[in-house]
């Protein structure tokens, strides 16, 4: 049959690791991020389990959430973690500067967080206050996590109710340090980094990859200033430097444009600058393989998405926004530009998790909606610790709209920790289905089978009146005589196994 784009996939050459920590996820005491939107209480006439929302919790359950990053974003750099321990009706109430000023009760601290990942069985990602802390309090709530024997802080943490050390996988100190975190320079931020590094210390079982705070959009400056500047010794180490970038559909932040209700314009608009992220990463490669041929350095995009304009009637500090489609076709191909840059992208982190930017979940009270962004990790799963496999495109048609031109198929393959051969698709143009050629020399496939994630309207989307618009249904395509071949509807995300 006719094909637009072939695509071949080769076997026999394994790629780098796609680390399930680029499927991770943030949480920020931000608007009804944490709080309604996990975080009910256990007093709450919601089903929860010591205060966490059972019905969002079993859902991140279902999408493998591998690593929780918290408490921020902007809020760790005013967060002190003393605030948020102890008895829970002692706790200081603070106003979130950040976000909407309103209350922070700190009902959620760390050991709060800590009961969630758990429940999760997810990594911990505890976000440094750098900004307003000071080496001494940074260091301390290191020490409160993990200290095993009968020091102050470890007796501290004891007193409130946990006796093992908590395990933290991931320490970053600070958070964009260009801006909310400080309005500092490379170089300063690269020596606080240093000062700040020296003092954080962990028993070495239980002892954190270190991140540092690094830029945004087309910045490659922190990440080659941080990588020629920190020196690691025995006692101070940079595993990863940040990176920051969100899909504007105009790419103005004074009109970001709609999540829903958008015209073609945006939806092109939206996929131009959304594939901005691999020349992102490719030039921040450059400038660290230059500092770190060897790669011990990671570069993670602990914070992307989609931002849109905020609704009318929502608090304009809380950046709630519906999600849609579009949403999904967005988080899919950023998956795919993480899994071609898995020698260096070790970890990502989509924002938000509830409620808050892209979100995975919206929840209005005691409901709860799953979004297009939702499916599209629960389609990746089997991507997480897969081997990457090399895959070549050929013939790919072009979508076109006005003076703008985007590839219409965006593809990635890996061998899935189950043994089977997994190929994610999108195809991005809206008005038109697309046909691929799939070949996988050396094996003999009878055929496809996964699922598929579309909608007639470019903004099809969950509603708390109709929540099941747009979810995935089964896919599958069997091969004639040999040949494989994939019908893709316009704007769609497939992901498929081999059989
Ligand atoms: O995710 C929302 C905010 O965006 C984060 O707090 C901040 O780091 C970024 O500017």
């Amino acid at each position: 049959s006719f094909a637009n784009t072939h695509i071949t996939i080769d076997t026999t050459k394994s790629g780098p690791v796609i680390n399930k920590n680029i499927y991770g996820q943030f949480a920020e005491h931000l608007g009804r991020g944490i709080y309604e939107g996990l975080w009910v209480g256990p007093e709450s006439g919601i089903p929860n389990t010591r205060g966490w929302r059972n019905d969002v919790v079993g859902a991140l359950k279902d999408i493998n959430v591998p690593l929780v990053r918290w408490p921020g974003g902007c809020f760790a750099d005013e967060y002190h973690w003393r605030d948020g321990i102890g008895p829970r009706d002692q706790r200081p109430v603070k106003v979130n500067t950040n976000w909407g000023g309103v209350e922070e009760d700190n009902a959620v601290g760390t050991h709060e967080f800590f009961d969630l990942v758990e429940i999760l069985g997810a990594e911990a990602y505890v976000n440094g206050n750098l900004g307003t802390g000071t080496p001494q309090e940074m260091a301390e709530w290191l020490e409160y996590m993990t200290a095993e024997g009968k020091s102050t802080l470890a007796e501290l943490r004891r007193k409130n109710g946990r006796d093992k050390p908590f395990q933290v996988q991931y320490f970053a100190i600070g958070n964009e340090a260009w801006g909310c975190g400080g309005n500092m320079t490379p170089e300063y931020y690269t020596n606080l980094y240093n000062h700040y590094a020296t003092f954080l210390k962990a028993p070495a079982h239980n002892a954190p990859k270190l991140i540092a705070s690094g830029g945004h959009t087309e910045d490659t400056s922190w990440a080659a200033h941080l990588t020629a500047n920190v020196k690691p010794n025995w006692s101070l180490k940079m595993d990863a430097v940040s990176f920051h970038y969100y899909t504007l559909p105009t790419g103005k932040w004074d009109k970001k444009g709609a999540a829903i209700g958008f015209p073609e314009a945006e939806w092109m608009s939206t996929l131009v600058n959304t594939l901005r992220m691999d020349d992102f990463i490719v030039n921040n490669k450059k400038v660290m393989d230059k500092n770190d041929p060897e790669k011990k350095v990671g570069f993670y995009v602990d914070e992307w998405g989609t931002w849109y304009d905020v609704e009318a009637g929502e608090n304009p500090g809380f950046l709630y926004q519906q999600n849609s489609l579009r949403d999904a076709v967005v988080a899919a191909l950023n998956f795919n530009i993480f899994h071609k840059h898995a020698d260096r992208v070790h970890m990502t982190n989509i924002a938000q998790m509830v409620n808050v930017l892209q979100a995975m979940i919206l929840t209005d009270k005691e409901k709860m909606i799953l979004t297009p962004t939702y499916y599209a990790y629960k389609m990746y799963v089997p991507f997480q610790d897969a081997t990457s496999l090399p895959v070549s495109l050929k013939k790919v048609s072009q979508y076109r709209l006005g003076k703008s031109s985007v590839p219409a198929i965006s593809a990635s393959a890996a061998r899935g920790k189950d043994g089977k051969v997994y190929l994610a698709l999108v195809n991005a143009n809206p008005n038109q289905a697309e046909t691929v050629a799939l070949a996988l020399p050396g094996v003999t496939a009878s055929g496809v089978s996964g699922q598929l994630l579309t909608a007639t309207a470019m903004d099809a989307h969950n509603t708390f009146a109709n929540p099941n618009a747009i979810k995935p249904v089964s896919y599958s395509a069997k091969a004639v005589n040999g040949k494989l071949s994939l019908e893709l509807p316009a704007k769609s995300v497939v992901v498929v196994a081999v059989e």
